[in-house]
């Protein structure tokens, strides 16, 4: 199948390393070219480098007021953007601190709502968003407090977008269960896979072409859906 990415231009947020950059790798197989966003800029450069000539990136903190409009500035008119932000810090809601209340609110919800309106007014008509959520969009984590208050919020967020932006721009969420990245090996422990029906986390990569997918013109009556890749770990049907 065709994605329909050729010559497309996309931010991917959270670019030089995990998803966004398994995302970005797809994005750039199909003939798209990327605009890869994080702090650090030596990762980034050899994370652009490595999907070609027509990659770029911006190093910069997403939660910090302004950096939408930096990366905006950097990029210009865009197909479409993947929103995927760091990770709250881990731990259960009767552990966490005032502090890491406050950095998880920073990190993923602001972050996060501050990118969209500056990002989406740089999509142009047929384009398309992807917000990173969780499964704890859906269900709960033990020992992931920040995330199972906060995914939820942005599930609607990405509902009511779909909304608003309609019908010139889609609005998707996508929910990663277990997929292995660097941020899976600082949150989880023990056997990561067990409990997964499809028995093993995820790849990145796997994560990385159902992102590319909803990004893509192929994917063009797709708005408004959250959808999980996750090998079967939700067990909700909704
Ligand atoms: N992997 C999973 O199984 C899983 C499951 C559920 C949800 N998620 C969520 O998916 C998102 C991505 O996870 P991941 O596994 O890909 O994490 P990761 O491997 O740690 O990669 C995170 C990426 O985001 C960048 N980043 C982090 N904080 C940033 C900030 N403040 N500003 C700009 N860039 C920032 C990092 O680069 P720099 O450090 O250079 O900034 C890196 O490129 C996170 O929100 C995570 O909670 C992941």
């Amino acid at each position: 199948m065709d994605l329909g990415l050729q010559g497309r231009r996309y931010v991917v947020t959270g670019g030089s390393r995990g998803l966004g950059l398994a995302t970005a790798r797809a994005l750039a197989a199909d003939g798209a070219r990327t605009w890869l966003v994080a702090r650090h800029a030596d990762r980034l450069r050899e994370a652009a480098e490595s999907l070609g000539p027509d990659h770029g990136f911006t190093a910069i903190d997403v939660a910090i007021e302004g950096a939408a409009e930096a990366i905006a500035d950097a990029v210009g008119p865009i197909d479409g953007v993947l929103v995927n932000v760091g990770g709250p810090p881990a731990g259960g809601t009767l552990d966490l601190s005032d502090a890491q209340w406050r950095e998880a609110i920073d990190g993923v919800l602001l972050a996060t709502v501050r990118l969209l309106p500056t990002l989406s007014a740089q999509v142009v008509e047929g384009g398309s968003i992807l917000v990173v959520l969780s499964t704890t969009a859906r269900e709960p984590i033990a020992g992931l407090g920040a995330s199972n208050a906060l995914r939820p919020g942005l599930a609607m967020v990405v509902k009511e977008l779909s909304n608003t932006l309609a019908p010139a721009i889609r609005v998707n969420g996508i929910m990663p269960g277990r997929i292995a990245t660097d941020r899976l090996m600082a949150v989880a422990s023990g056997d990561v896979g067990e409990g997964v029906p499809l028995g093993r986390v995820g790849e990145p990569a796997e994560f990385g072409r159902v992102a590319a997918f909803l990004l893509s013109p192929a994917a063009s009556y797709v708005t408004g859906a959250i959808l999980a890749v996750d090998g079967g770990l939700l067990r909700s049907a909704g």
